[in-house]
């Protein structure tokens, strides 16, 4: 049945005209029918255009604004067990470390995977009443063959955007073997997950995985046929983004702290920086600013990291306020990070914006203005989600 979303007082198309990225229009409507975007115009022009449509529901939008569908291009949804008390020890003083994914990655391999599925599709539910209507959804608390090809098949179950990594931290069982457990993530494991999965990802970081060590599991991956995607500089600087940029990596995600030349690096490539705010919120570690990274021709997403250990909020809204208070993001910045920038990271151009023949992913904002997804933190302002053009809940 075909949609009519009309009189809306601020569309976010993410079709850039001169000087607006943002591509904004005003008393907007937008058609939608099978799932895809059939048309867009002004709410006058709507009435001519839909005329002669049979069953045609019309949505009042009453001059709230709508934007794309939220793009989380970075999470790891699979998981069993609870860090509320690390959460808690962090807050009265105690650092952050990586090592705090291996009791995740106990009682992931202690779950079955009807438990696994079951936390996993209600969480795909939390994010998408958010407003969220696409996730990429990463391994990576199985660290085992078994256990990491069941947490990409049960990922495949709820997004096309799976992303194999095996190569998140040691296991206890490789302790003092790290170049073993390589030799496994790059043979049989990937083997074993790489027909579930888009992606590969490696934590390149002190703690978790060298820059030899990850250069090998990555190009076993490409050799697979998989995109790549890195975690690095969350905790200190390194080579990380490097060694994405040189592998032409879809994204790299963190980069909490980076050098002059990774800024060069990342503006002169294809490759996104993701920045993951809830982070920095649930480590206390300070906010990278995004401001310069922008101003040198950077492209920035923005995601939520939803995990366990470092960043349990699903809230893309939140995401946006914080970049916007606490990292040099203008509004309509943020936003586009959060959609059309997503989906750069997932090299997708069929979500994050709105135009004919797009995905008909949408977000109708309790709010004249996507600025209150900033101006109104923590308060629930997503009134409707379609994903494909099919209303949610
Ligand atoms: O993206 N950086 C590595 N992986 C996750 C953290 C996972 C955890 O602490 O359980 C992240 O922050
Ligand atoms: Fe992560």
């Amino acid at each position: 049945m075909p949609t009519l979303l009309t009189r809306i007082g601020e569309l976010t198309t993410n079709v850039a005209t001169p000087g607006d990225p943002s591509g904004t229009r005003t008393d907007a409507a937008v058609l939608v029918d099978d799932g895809r975007i059939v048309w867009l115009g002004t709410s006058h022009e709507a009435t001519a255009r839909t005329a002669d449509l049979a069953n045609l529901e019309v949505v009042d939008a009453a001059g709230r604004a709508v934007i794309p569908g939220f793009v989380d291009s970075h999470s790891h949804l699979v998981f069993a067990g609870d860090r509320a008390a690390e959460f808690e020890a962090r807050m009265a003083g105690r650092p952050y470390t990586a090592g705090g994914i291996r009791s995740t990655v106990a009682a992931t391999r202690a779950a079955s995977d009807e438990e696994l599925r079951e936390r996993l599709r209600a969480l795909r539910d939390e994010l998408l009443v958010q407003g969220t209507t696409t996730v990429e959804i990463k391994s990576g608390y199985g660290l085992s063959v078994p256990d990491e090809e069941r947490l990409v098949r049960l990922a495949a179950e709820v997004t096309p955007e799976v992303t194999f990594l095996g190569a998140h931290v040691v296991p206890p069982e490789y302790a003092d073997r790290a170049d073993d457990y390589v030799d496994l993530v790059a043979g049989p494991m990937l083997d074993a997950c790489a027909p579930h999965a888009r992606w590969i990802d490696v934590f390149c970081e002190t703690g978790a995985f060298t820059v030899e060590q990850s250069r090998r599991v990555l190009e076993a991956g490409i050799a697979r046929g998989l995109g790549v995607r890195v975690h690095a500089s969350q905790l200190g600087r390194g080579d990380g983004v490097r060694l994405a940029v040189e592998l032409g990596a879809a994204s790299i995600d963190h980069g909490t702290y980076l050098s002059d030349d990774d800024v060069t690096a990342l503006a002169g490539s294809d490759t996104v920086l993701t920045l993951l705010p809830g982070v920095e919120f649930s480590t206390r570690q300070p906010y990278p600013d995004a401001r310069p990274l922008l101003d040198a021709g950077v492209t920035v997403a923005l995601a939520c990291d939803t995990n366990p250990g470092s960043s349990f909020t699903s809230s893309m809204p939140f995401c946006i306020a914080v970049a916007v208070r606490d990292m040099g993001m203008t509004p309509a910045e943020a936003v586009w990070a959060a959609t059309a920038g997503g989906a750069r990271a997932l090299r997708r151009d069929d979500i994050g914006v709105l135009t004919p023949g797009a995905r008909a992913d949408l977000v109708l904002l309790d709010a004249p203005s996507r600025v209150h997804l900033a101006y109104r933190p923590g308060v629930p302002l997503v009134r409707r989600v379609w994903k494909d053009g099919v209303a949610v809940g």
